[in-house]
C-alpha cells in the first residue's frame, strides 16, 4: 500500500498536472485481471479497462513477460534500421487479418490519421481525383482522436471549439444512415468513408442490422474505399475478432489500437493491401516508435491471449448475462441498456438532481468503476477476461447502487 492517501495524489495532479480530464476520484496503483485496486488497498471491478485496451485483463502475465524479455534485449531502433521482430509481426497481423500490408504506429489517433493520409494518396495515384480536391465522408457522432485533422471532422463541441482553423475535405453525414450516404458517395472527389462499427465514445451507438454490409457495398459501388475505425470495437471486444466481422465485411482499410497491446505500451496500426498501402513511398509518413521490437512482441503475446482464451466468445456470453439482468432492472433512472459483446452502455435519466456522475461516483463506493461519457450515458466495458461469476457479482454492486438511489 502507498505512504499517502487518495487525496495527496489527487492534490499532486490538480497542481501540476494539465486539467484536460476529469477522473473519478480513485487513485489506482495495481491491477490483475477485471480487478484494481486503490492506494488506500480497496478493491474494485474495473468496468472501464482504459477505455477498452485492456480486453485480456490488466498485467496479463504472457503479456507482461513478452514486455519484460524483449525490453531486457532490445527496445528501440527507429526505422532506420531493420529490427528483427517486425518483420514477424507484420507477417502475424497480415496473416491473422487478410490484408497484403501493415503499417505500424503508437496511438489511435496517429494510425487514424495514417488511414487519412492513405486514403488520400489512393486519390490522387490510383482514383485519379484531381490534386488537392479528394473528400472523405465521417458520421455526426465520431470519435476518432484529438488531433487537429481528427477534431476537424468531429461534431463534439468539446472536442472541435475553439481548435480552429481546421482542416478541410471532410464530409460529415448521419450515422446509420445508407441513404444519405450513397447521396454523399455519388460525388466523384470522394475517395473515402471512415467509420466505427459501433459509435463507443459517442455512448455506444449500435447500428442497425445490415449498416456496414450496405456502406460497404455503396463504397465498392461507387469506388471509394470503407475505412473501418476498430480501435475501440475490434479485438473481440464486441463477441468478434472484429465488429465488422459480425456482418462479413472487410473494410479497405482497417484501423486497430488499444487492445492490441494489451494495455501495455502505445501500439496501433494499419492494414491494408498493395493498392493502397504501398501509394505511401519511403520517407513520406513514419514516427519513431512505429514498429519497435517491444511492440511487436507485445501485440503478438496480446493478440495470442484473446486466440487461446477464447475471448470473443466470452465477452458474447458475458455481455448477453449483462444486458439481460440490467434491462430487468426496474428503476425510473435507467433510460436504455444498449450494446453488443462486452461493449455496452446504459443512459441514466437524471432524476432527484442525480446525474450518470452521481451513479459512477456511488458505484466506486460498491466496488465497481465506470465512467459517464457525454452526460448522462454510463459506458460499462470490463476486461474481456470476465468470469461469470465475476459478472453475477458485479451486477449485483452495480443493481444494488442504482436501487439505493430509491427511484
Ligand atoms: C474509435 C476510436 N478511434 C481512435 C481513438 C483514439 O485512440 P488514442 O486515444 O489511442 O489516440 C479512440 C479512443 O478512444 C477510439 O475510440
Amino acid at each position: 500500500m502507498s505512504t499517502h492517501n487518495a487525496q495527496y495524489y489527487i492534490d499532486r495532479e490538480d497542481r501540476f498536472g494539465a486539467h484536460n480530464y476529469h477522473p473519478l476520484p480513485v487513485v489506482l496503483e495495481r491491477g490483475e485481471g477485471v480487478f484494481v485496486w486503490d492506494v488506500e488497498g480497496n478493491k474494485y471491478f474495473d468496468f472501464l479497462a482504459a477505455y477498452s485496451a485492456v480486453n485480456q485483463g490488466h498485467c496479463h502475465p504472457r503479456i507482461v513477460r513478452a514486455l519484460t524479455d524483449q525490453a531486457q534485449k532490445l527496445a528501440l531502433t527507429s526505422r532506420a534500421f531493420y529490427n528483427n521482430v517486425l518483420g514477424e509481426w507484420e507477417e502475424y497481423m497480415t496473416g491473422l487479418f487478410g490484408y497484403d500490408k501493415m503499417l505500424p504506429m503508437n496511438s489511435g489517433a496517429e494510425a487514424d490519421e495514417t488511414a487519412l493520409k492513405l486514403t488520400r494518396k489512393w486519390a490522387y495515384k490510383v482514383k485519379g481525383i484531381p490534386r488537392n480536391q479528394a473528400k472523405i465522408v465521417v458520421c455526426n457522432g465520431n470519435f476518432h482522436g484529438r488531433t487537429i485533422t481528427i477534431v476537424s471532422m468531429s461534431s463534439d463541441p468539446d472536442a472541435y471549439n475553439d481548435y480552429g482553423p481546421y482542416t478541410p475535405g471532410f464530409v460529415n453525414i448521419p450515422y446509420n444512415n445508407p441513404e444519405v450516404l450513397e447521396k454523399a458517395l455519388r460525388d466523384p472527389d470522394v475517395a473515402g468513408f471512415l467509420v466505427e462499427p459501433i459509435q463507443a465514445e459517442a455512448g455506444v451507438y449500435v447500428p442497425e442490422d445490415g449498416y456496414l454490409r450496405k456502406a460497404a457495398e455503396l463504397c465498392k459501388k461507387y469506388n471509394v474505399l470503407f475505412i473501418a475505425d476498430e480501435v475501440q470495437t475490434g479485438l473481440a471486444r464486441t463477441g468478434k475478432m472484429l465488429a465488422c466481422d459480425h456482418e462479413n465485411v472487410r473494410p479497405d482499410i482497417l484501423i486497430l489500437g488499444k487492445a492490441i497491446s494489451g494495455g501495455m505500451f502505445p501500439v496501433s496500426c494499419v492494414l491494408a493491401d498493395d493498392e493502397i498501402m504501398l501509394t505511401i513511398k519511403p520517407g513520406e509518413h513514419g514516427s519513431t516508435y512505429g514498429g519497435n521490437p517491444i511492440a511487436g512482441q507485445v501485440a503478438i503475446a496480446a493478440l495470442n491471449v484473446i486466440r487461446d482464451e477464447n475471448l470473443a466468445e466470452n465477452a458474447t456470453r458475458m455481455g448477453e448475462i449483462f444486458r439481460s439482468e440490467m434491462r430487468a432492472v426496474q428503476s425510473g433512472m435507467i433510460e436504455i441498456v444498449r450494446g453488443k459483446g462486452l461493449l455496452n452502455a446504459i443512459a441514466i435519466k437524471p432524476t432527484g438532481g442525480k446525474t450518470a456522475w452521481d451513479v459512477c461516483l456511488a458505484m466506486k463506493e460498491n466496488g465497481i468503476l465506470a465512467k459517464p461519457t457525454h452526460q448522462h450515458i454510463i459506458r460499462f466495458t470490463p476486461p474481456l477476461v470476465i468470469t461469470e461469476e465475476q459478472m453475477r457479482e458485479a451486477l449485483d454492486r452495480i443493481k444494488k447502487t442504482i436501487a439505493d438511489f430509491g427511484f
